[in-house]
């Protein structure tokens, strides 16, 4: 599955409240939320699911997830809890997507819940974890730290 890197643009959907000033994570939060959009759209207008661009949802989710995590590795964040949360999350989202793909109903539910549970995630946790982060602590090429700081270990 081609996982495509999207770019946060000018025009970009985010509000302030949303952004977490790292540019490859927020254009990955856009990213998840122009997908729940479209998929919004696309359920609306027919009564087919199209289960492949729900499974896609969920792929990107897994891998934005791992995104924060390097990211957070890379840096030597505490990020042992909010793993936690995204592992629970995937779980309860694959039990969700198995139930609807099983029912054929409910799309509309899950694609709410994808919503609701990812702006409260993105403005409680992402940004309770990333706030202490800019861009700059970052190299925009490796995702590694620019040398060693705060938030680095000592063997890092
Ligand atoms: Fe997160």
């Amino acid at each position: 599955m081609d996982i495509e890197i999207g770019e946060v643009g000018s025009a970009g959907l985010l509000p302030e409240s949303l952004l977490v000033d790292l540019p490859e994570i927020d254009a990955q939060h856009e990213e998840i939320f122009n997908r729940i959009e479209s998929l919004k759209s696309a359920c609306f207008e027919s009564t087919l699911t199209p289960i492949d661009e729900f499974e896609s949802l969920l792929a990107y989710f897994a891998f934005h997830f791992a995104t924060e995590e390097r990211l957070a590795d890379a840096v030597g964040l505490d990020f042992v809890d909010h793993a936690r949360i995204h592992a629970e999350t995937l779980a309860l989202l694959r039990k969700a997507l198995d139930e609807l793909i099983r029912s054929g109903r409910d799309a509309h539910s899950f694609l709410r819940y994808c919503e609701y549970w990812f702006e409260r995630h993105i403005s409680e946790d992402d940004r309770l974890s990333f706030g202490v982060l800019s861009s700059a602590d970052l190299d925009p090429v490796s995702g590694l730290t620019q040398g060693p700081g705060p938030f680095c270990s000592a063997q890092a």
